[in-house]
């Protein structure tokens, strides 16, 4: 069993609700597309096996004030989802970080083979630009939103950060260049989730207070990521845990030290808040920020 947040029972029932439609709509994308039955399989399990969702549930908080009746937005946040989820199946393989677990499963190459990890990560890559490029969004929204999505997972965004994570395993490299590896391989796409919902949001300082929280829970994020692997069970994270010291990567905890990486954490989390505190919600939005206090709860250790 993977680690229970605690959340507020209404806003929990919100999450909930859409973690469940998000779900279902990228089960319904997969499925409606005629492709090789060993494929989409591999696909469908990927899709299917959980995880937290918080990309497309931040594209859904702030570009819907927490519902998914927007569909314009259900699309832009499975997209996104797709291309999280095609990266981790690849982060998996042999070639990279080599791990046998995700989400309390067996890893796509695990359950399948190489060869259909490495296919079923391409055609989600692949998918997550006709999804969105498909969504019924004036042409203009639609050039942001593949401009966001492309550049976000690209050779400037996660491919650059996963392969910087990889060049610079066993040589020991800044505090500076550990967060420009955390900045690009783990916040753009969260970023990337923010500004799609950005797309739906007309008032500028409320899209810029909603980056600077992303920015925040980006770089957060990672560092919560790298302390699970030294403080959690592998029944709490789902994932084999004491990889990173084996891989002789650099994480915040291996340069800082645990007390230090939950310190820096500490700081981003208060920087989220921050954030927020400088947005006027109106009665309209209240759910927006809701979902996005809870959304914290999530960067606990
Ligand atoms: C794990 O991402 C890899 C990182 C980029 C830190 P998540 O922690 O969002 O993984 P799931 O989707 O919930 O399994
Ligand atoms: C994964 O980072 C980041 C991406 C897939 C882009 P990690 O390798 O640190 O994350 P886990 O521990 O496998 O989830
Ligand atoms: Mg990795
Ligand atoms: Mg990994």
């Amino acid at each position: 069993m993977q680690k229970e947040k605690r959340h507020s029972p209404m806003v929990k029932a919100v999450i909930q609700q859409l973690q469940q439609d998000v779900a279902n709509h990228l089960t319904k994308l997969i499925e409606e597309r005629p492709t090789e039955a060993r494929l989409k399989e591999a696909m469908l399990y990927a899709v299917q096996s959980g995880g937290k969702r918080i990309r497309p549930l931040l594209t859904l908080a702030v570009g819907s004030a927490g519902t998914s009746t927007n569909k314009a937005a259900l699309d832009l946040a499975c997209a996104l989802e797709m291309i999280h989820t095609y990266s981790l199946i690849h982060d998996d393989l042999p070639g990279m970080d080599d791990d046998d677990m995700r989400r309390g499963r067996p890893t796509v190459h695990k359950a399948f083979d190489e060869a259909t990890a490495i296919l079923a990560g391409d055609a989600l890559l692949t998918l997550a630009f006709e999804v969105a490029a498909n969504a019924n969004l004036e042409a203009r929204q639609l050039v942001e939103a593949v401009k966001i999505l492309s550049s976000a997972s690209g050779m400037s965004g996660m491919i650059s950060g996963q392969m910087k994570d990889i060049a610079s395993e066993e040589v020991t490299i800044t505090l500076e260049r550990m967060k420009e590896i955390h900045r690009e391989k783990t916040g753009e796409l969260l970023l990337a989730a923010v500004r799609l919902g950005n797309l739906f949001v007309d008032d500028a300082k409320m899209k810029e207070a909603f980056v600077s929280y992303a920015t925040h829970f980006g770089l957060a994020f990672q560092i919560q990521n790298d302390l699970q692997d030294v403080c959690w069970t592998s029944e709490q994270t789902g994932k084999e845990t004491g990889k990173d010291s084996e891989l002789s990567k650099n994480t915040y905890p291996s340069l800082l030290g645990v007390e230090g990486a939950k310190e820096a954490l500490s700081t981003e989390i208060a920087f989220c808040k921050n954030a927020l505190d400088g947005v006027d919600f109106t009665l309209e939005n209240e759910q927006t920020k809701a979902l996005l206090i809870e959304f914290l709860t999530y960067l606990e250790i």
